[in-house]
């Protein structure tokens, strides 16, 4: 197995050097040191600071009020809590669609004071410019197309992209961004047939959410997969543990063990 890699980080060239072995691999997000070592001791190569921080830690609707200076001390803990994942930091709204230099900044950011080591910005035509002065800089770009959340504005919701025509021009974008100079692209919520397109004629990995089964990796929101979000989730997510009933249920036994005098028992007192 190409990312059995000994004694340091992984690197995006592991993750495409996986991909050209035909061998698939699994991203999540992560926002803090303790679930981050726990998602690397579990097997993950790669993990994903989100701007979706913005919603599953910040309590907003969109993951549009999110800011850098919000997101730095996140990647710091992601580092910190890990020795082998590569850590990418999720541009987050407002912070490169400026200009190139936009992007450059805030990317130096995420990678001096956070220690990530790709950023990832989310569009085609648009931010191709951006991606290239960040290739050219020497920091890994993950592109990101299909359901960019950072558009839900102008998209209209959370839906699915990409269906009939619009089709191409997720083609187009996607090798337009590997032209760039892109690592790795994120393909969300996108027909699955789309999403294995892309990834066939693509020399870069494809890493899928809500994209099927054929894109060279996955990613997903750890509060989705482990079961923390509410319901209902997005059709894509397969929940493999339900911890919104661990936690509540624990907290509940607490709460009742500290009304009745039961917590702390004697074995929990200092003498
Ligand atoms: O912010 C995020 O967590 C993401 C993933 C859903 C791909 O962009």
């Amino acid at each position: 197995m190409s990312l059995h890699v000994e004694n340091r980080r992984f690197t995006m060239l592991d993750l495409q050097r996986a991909t050209t072995a035909g061998e698939k691999w699994a991203v999540i997000t992560a926002y803090d040191a303790i679930t981050a070592g726990i998602f690397e001791q579990a097997g993950i190569p790669a993990i994903l600071v989100g701007d979706s921080a913005a919603m599953v830690m910040h309590g907003h609707n969109s993951t549009i009020p999110i800011t850098v200076d919000e997101m730095v001390p996140m990647v710091q803990g992601v580092v910190r809590g890990t020795q082998r994942a590569v850590v990418i930091a999720d541009l987050p709204f407002g912070s490169y669609q400026q200009s190139p230099s936009q992007a450059l900044e805030s990317a130096v950011r995420f990678m001096k004071d956070g220690g990530a080591q790709a950023v990832k910005l989310e569009g085609g035509a648009a931010v191709l410019p951006q991606v290239e002065a960040l290739a050219s800089a020497g920091v890994p770009v993950v592109g990101h197309l299909g359901l960019t959340p950072q558009s839900v504005n102008l998209l209209g919701g959370y839906r699915v992209q990409g269906r009939g025509e619009s089709g191409e021009m997720v083609l187009r974008d996607a090798k337009a961004l590997e032209a760039a100079g892109a690592t790795a692209i994120v393909l969300e919520v996108v027909p699955a047939e789309l999403a294995a397109r892309v990834s066939e004629v693509l020399s870069i990995p494809t890493i899928g959410i809500g994209a099927g089964p054929d894109t060279d990796a996955q990613v997903i929101v750890w509060q989705d997969l482990l079961g923390l979000t509410p319901d209902p989730a997005p059709r894509f997510v397969k929940r493999y543990a339900n911890l919104r009933e661990v936690m509540g249920e624990a907290v509940r036994a607490w709460v009742t063990d500290v009304q009745s005098g039961a917590y702390p028992a004697p074995e929990h007192e200092y003498r």
